[in-house]
């Protein structure tokens, strides 16, 4: 059974244990930093020795972001269910974290809407269902938020996330060249959307 939390609603009934989503707050910094930075950067090699310089810059970037308490970001972390095992911090053993926040662009560049970033399960606990627990926390926050479009970047050969976008119900509006990627130095990015149903009471107006 999912734990219940305030502000975000249960999103998976079964018998099993299952993780569920919180907002994270200062004192997940370390483990939220681990997270990030093992699931996006390499160790191996010489990479070991910027390893450490890459975790300080994600843990300081994130650190802001958390302070500042903006009403229109949110963090947030995914925790493993009580029988799984791994480091615990404030009792919490957390396996995957994604950011939130509310983009405002110009009238002619679209709608207000959710930029979801940061994405990352720890590798132990992958194919468990938990980035698709943290997307459909998002589209929760979207909700609150009252917007019902999300958007995401992904890199074009992050096949895994481009999977999971999918059967998150994602799909590609746009696939952005860059000078790197046009030397063929770095794979294109694309932009993905999604749109979720306004509630009935919103599409009558
Ligand atoms: C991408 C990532 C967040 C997926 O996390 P996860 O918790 O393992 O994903 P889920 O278990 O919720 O997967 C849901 C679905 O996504 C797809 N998927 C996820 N990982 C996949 C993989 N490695 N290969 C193929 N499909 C994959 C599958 O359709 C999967 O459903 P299934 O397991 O029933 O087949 C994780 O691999 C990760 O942290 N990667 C490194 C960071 C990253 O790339 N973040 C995204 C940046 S845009």
């Amino acid at each position: 059974m999912v734990q219940a939390d305030p502000n975000i609603s249960p999103l998976v009934a079964s018998a099993a244990p299952q993780p569920h989503v919180r907002p994270a707050d200062l004192r997940d910094l370390d483990r939220l930093t681990d997270v990030l930075t093992a699931s996006f950067y390499d160790r191996d090699g010489w990479r070991q020795w910027v390893y450490p310089f890459i975790r300080l810059g994600i843990y300081e970037d994130l650190k802001q972001r958390l302070k500042a308490q903006s009403p229109r970001y949110a963090c947030l972390a995914a925790i493993a269910a009580p029988t799984a095992g791994s480091t615990a911090i404030h009792g919490d053993v957390i396996v995957g974290t994604v950011e939130a926040s509310l983009r405002q662009p110009w009238p002619w560049q679209g709608d207000r809407h959710v930029y979801i970033s940061n994405l990352a399960v720890d590798q132990t606990f992958r194919r468990q269902g938990i980035a698709l627990i943290l997307l459909r926390s998002c589209e929760q926050v979207a909700q609150r938020w009252g917007l019902y479009e999300l958007h995401l970047h992904v890199m074009e050969d992050n096949l895994a996330a481009r999977a999971l976008y999918r059967k998150a119900g994602f799909s590609v509006v746009q696939t952005e060249d860059s000078p790197a990627s046009w030397l063929g130095l770095q794979a294109r990015r694309l932009l993905l959307r999604k749109t979720l149903q306004r509630p009935s009471h919103l599409t009558r107006l």
